[in-house]
């Protein structure tokens, strides 16, 4: 036994190599040009990096509630040619009164509610749209499988089938997934190595706003990102964010400072708020709502510990305006300047703004594309910007209108803004 398997496991050594598949230098390979089907939705063909590739399958994932559905369906609204929207969800009663909602029906729109996989296909092949979406991945079922819709199983044989659907038509499918609360994409997580590209769509479901990220995508970068807001009817495409995160700024309060943060390459303007008052019970709080809290401690102990500003027995509490989550480490700057504004009750005047990563030193670190803030910055008006004194080099200062004071420790910070 062992001696036979050894020799057929030597066969390379002796057979001519079939014919079938041959290597062929890369620079060889014809390429097509590739053309990309505009969806209507600035926002949305922005994060697919111009477009939707025709049979690409692209994943959406996000909460419950947070408006997957609705994007979709506006988008079938928006886009020129036939599409097929798959709906294991809601009947199609419901699903014309909410694009009924979104504005003037798209009369190549077709609703399907079949959830077979091998059914639906047939019906699509013999109305070859432009786009196929599917809402959602968990309530269609293979009929080669036993397993229930929505089962692990069911929802990567789905997706495989897909797959090759999208391939061999050449129809660019949209699959709407499900998280679950506890942020692991119900089935979608195990799809990432699947689909061409991967979409979250995020937001806070008391606020408006909402972010469609790119987590992965063969074709194009993952940088980009859509901001809508959702209203009552439909999602709004939000082109100057900045604006409107900062429309609510009236009166000249105390712990309330504007960092320019980046939002994947887009500059965006918002507003940090912290409040820091007496403790009632023993021990402090300390929380946050979108922004790590345990940064937030970071951030308490290096002011405690560098700058002799001590927080210890009040309560602090910090919030990005908007229901914004903020992941940058810009933003840094800004909230330890918005603390020591609560703290002695100083306001900051409105036409500050900050950008910069602070260390455990107290120092004030460089942050990516100071350039993009500040010129963010400058174009809505802004007249002061902190920044690390690092980030300086090889920015052309006269360019800009907006005064720039660059910085190396958070005391300058104190020193400038509380003395
Ligand atoms: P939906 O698209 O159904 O969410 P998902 O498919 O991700 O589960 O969106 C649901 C929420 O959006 C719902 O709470 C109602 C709200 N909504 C609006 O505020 N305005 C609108 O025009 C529409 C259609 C929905
Ligand atoms: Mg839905």
């Amino acid at each position: 036994m062992p001696s036979t398997s050894i020799e057929s496991r030597q066969n390379w050594k002796t057979d001519s190599p079939s014919n079938a598949i041959v290597p062929v230098l890369l620079g060889d390979v014809q390429t097509g040009k590739m053309v990309r089907l505009p969806s209507g939705d600035m926002e949305f063909d922005r994060v697919l990096g111009g477009g939707i590739v025709p049979g690409s399958l692209i994943l959406i994932g996000g909460q419950p509630g947070i408006g997957k559905s609705t994007l979709l369906l506006q988008v079938a609204m928006k886009l020129r040619g036939k599409i097929v929207y798959v709906s294991g969800e809601e009947n199609e009663e419901q699903i014309r009164h909410r694009a009924d909602r979104l504005g003037p029906i798209n009369s190549d729109c077709y609703l399907l509610t079949e959830t077979n996989t091998q059914r639906l296909f047939q019906h699509v092949q013999n109305i070859q749209p432009q786009l196929l979406i599917i809402d959602s991945i968990q309530t269609i079922a293979s009929p080669h499988l036993d397993a229930m819709p929505g089962s692990i199983s069911q929802v990567r044989e789905c997706t495989a089938e897909l797959q090759r659907f999208a391939k061999e038509t050449n129809t660019p499918v949209v699959i709407i997934g499900h998280i679950t609360k506890d942020g692991s994409i119900a089935g979608p997580k195990l799809l990432e190595h699947i689909v061409d590209t991967v979409l979250q769509f995020e937001g806070d479901r008391q606020h408006a706003y909402r972010i469609l990220r790119t987590l992965k995508n063969r074709f194009g970068s993952t940088d980009e990102l859509g901001i809508y807001e959702m209203q009552g009817g439909g999602l709004r495409e939000v082109s100057n964010p900045s604006e409107l995160l900062l429309s609510h700024r009236e009166d000249l309060l105390s712990g309330s400072c504007v960092s320019a943060t980046l939002e994947g390459m887009r500059p965006i303007l918002i507003e940090t708020q912290a409040l820091v008052s007496s403790a009632i019970f023993g021990t402090p709080q300390r929380s946050s709502t979108g922004f790590d809290t345990k940064r937030l401690h970071m951030l308490l102990a290096v002011l405690e510990k560098r700058c002799g500003i001590f927080f210890g027995q009040k309560d602090v509490f910090l919030n990005m305006a908007g229901g914004i989550k903020v992941t940058d480490p810009a933003v840094d700057l800004s909230i330890v300047s918005a603390l020591i504004s609560s703290l002695h009750d100083v306001p900051v005047s409105h036409d500050v703004c900050f950008a910069g990563e602070v260390g455990l030193n107290g120092e004030v670190r460089t942050v990516s594309r100071i350039e993009q803030r500040i010129q963010e910055a400058d174009r809505l008006g802004f007249q002061h910007i902190f920044l690390s004194k690092n980030n300086l080099k090889g920015i052309k200062l006269d360019r800009y209108s907006i005064v720039i004071h660059p910085i190396s420790r958070i005391t300058e910070l104190a020193e400038s803004l509380f003395a």
